[in-house]
């Protein structure tokens, strides 16, 4: 395995079924060049799900829940889940959301011990991000709290996110930047493009990581000129880290 391909899920490598076909195709090929890894929002049992629905081919491990789990198939990483356990404070930061009443809980299903996940109303203002993000530092929690796709709000332990799971997985591997490929839509995939990686930023993607893109943007990161997995083939094609 000479690199490492990370991507997220839904609106990246999932969204235009044939061109996630003629990706998978041509990635099958080249299987035994590369590490795979789906780094999604969703929970494990969601993405399985949602791999049973479209076919995705068979990663390495999945980082899920934003970054907050990790799976192979020996099942949950202990490791990474006991890395973020220290100084998380999970009930005390769920009682502070449950003041805002603009936030309402997603369903169980994709709560974890180390993530908590509502939906921000709707043309509810994006500004009680902020004010809930000022709250949580002045009483100096560790945390971090992201926004996706305009309406997603997830808290989770500083430690966790895409980026920080796939610097783990770097460590583990021995692939550095140069040779590791992250792609991503929204604003959950930010902490990917904030790794040292090269980058593949699909045509669809969302208000919140265009923005971020236009202030932070670097010649390490690429703006496809099509969305979903079209997008992803013409970065790998950009990068050359797969062999023609
Ligand atoms: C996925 C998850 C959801 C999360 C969102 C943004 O949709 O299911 O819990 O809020 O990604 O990270
Ligand atoms: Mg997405």
């Amino acid at each position: 395995m000479n690199w490492l391909l990370i991507s997220d899920l839904d609106n990246t490598w999932v969204g235009d079924q044939s061109a996630l076909e003629k990706l998978q195709a041509y990635l099958a090929d080249r299987r035994e060049s590369f590490y795979l890894v789906y780094a999604t929002g969703r929970s494990f049992g969601s993405a399985k799900t949602l791999q049973q629905t479209v076919g995705l081919m068979e990663p390495n491990c999945w980082i899920t829940a934003v970054g907050s789990e990790i799976y192979d198939d020996r099942g949950l990483d202990r490791a990474w889940a006991n890395y973020l356990s220290d100084n998380w404070q999970r009930e005390t930061i769920q009682a502070i959301a449950a003041h805002y009443p603009q936030l309402t809980p997603q369903s169980p299903s994709e709560q974890n011990p180390w993530k908590i996940s509502y939906h921000l109303e709707p043309d509810g203002d994006p500004m009680v991000i902020a004010a809930i993000k000022h709250n949580l530092q002045k009483k100096n929690l560790s945390v971090q709290v992201m926004f996706s796709s305009g309406r997603d709000v997830d808290f989770l332990p500083l430690r966790s996110n895409k980026g920080n799971a796939t610097h783990y997985l770097q460590q583990r591997w021995q692939i550095p930047g140069e040779k590791t490929l992250v792609c991503g839509d929204s604003g959950n995939d930010i902490s990917l493009f904030e790794t040292d990686s090269r980058g593949i930023i699909v045509n669809n993607a969302q208000a919140e990581l265009l923005a971020w893109y236009d202030k932070f943007g670097a010649s390490r990161h690429y703006l496809a000129k099509s969305p979903h997995a079209a997008g992803i083939l013409e970065g790998i094609a950009y990068f050359k880290l797969a062999n023609p």
